[in-house]
């Protein structure tokens, strides 16, 4: 049986997943997380307490912890608004087996988790401890690495802090958004070197319209 160690799953370090699961109104929603294995039995989560996927693993209690290295899926999960429907495109998951929760149905493999408690963190975040109750992998041929790959995800994760301080009433939130975007800059000039006129230098030009866009935004409000 496949265990979430033979998935890149390490105690102690973050891996990049994507955790879905249904909103009240049973929509399914998605967005990127980071998971820490505890044991092989057990994730932590740690979910910022303003996120619709926080708001849907308390009144829930599972979730799919999907595993893929898909840039586009990282983008549309992330930002909700680069989709045509404003949501994660309804199609792109389906019903779990174990949990109430929808699965991506694109992803390399599949953590179904039910939530065994979910506690304070931190002054923004809450952490979940997920227990697994399933795990499915499908044989996905071998890639070759791209920098491109990491350079973008690495910038959209960056962007989503970017969004939440570039308005942000306290200074020192609006001064970090400030230096996110320097790192967000060097992530850009090495899609654009290793991968320019591909779909990775495409989500890089969207996320640049998307910031400029938050910044003037920020500017309007000083
Ligand atoms: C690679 C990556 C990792 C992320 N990890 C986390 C995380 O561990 N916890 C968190 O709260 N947000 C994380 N985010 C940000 C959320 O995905 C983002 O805020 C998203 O819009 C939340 O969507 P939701 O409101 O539908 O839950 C991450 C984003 C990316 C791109």
């Amino acid at each position: 049986m496949t265990s979430i160690a033979d998935l890149g799953f390490s105690k102690g370090i973050i891996v990049e997943t994507i955790v879905s699961t249904y909103n009240a109104d049973g929509q399914a929603n998605a967005a990127p997380m980071g998971a820490i294995m505890t044991s092989p039995q057990h994730i932590i989560l740690r979910i910022y307490v303003s996120s619709l996927t926080y708001k849907n693993l308390q009144s829930k209690r599972c979730a799919v912890v999907n595993v893929t290295s898909d840039p586009e899926v990282f983008y549309r999960t992330a930002f909700k608004e680069a989709n045509l429907e404003g949501r994660v495109p309804q199609e792109w998951l389906a019903k779990a087996e174990t949990v109430d929760a929808p699965r991506l149905r694109t992803a390399d493999a599949f953590i179904e988790v039910a939530v065994a408690d979910i506690r304070p963190f931190d002054a923004e975040r809450a952490e979940a401890v997920c227990e697994v109750k399933l795990v499915q992998a499908s044989s996905v041929l071998p890639k070759a690495y791209c920098r491109a790959l990491s350079a973008t995800i690495e910038a959209i994760i960056h962007a989503t802090r970017v969004k939440a301080f570039v308005t942000h009433a306290d200074k020192q939130k609006r001064e970090q958004a400030l230096k996110l975007l320097e790192t967000i800059k060097e992530c850009n000039a090495v899609v654009n070197r290793v991968a320019p006129n591909s779909r990775y230098s495409e989500i890089m030009a969207d996320l640049n319209q998307r910031i400029d866009s938050w910044r003037a935004k920020g500017e309007s409000l000083r």
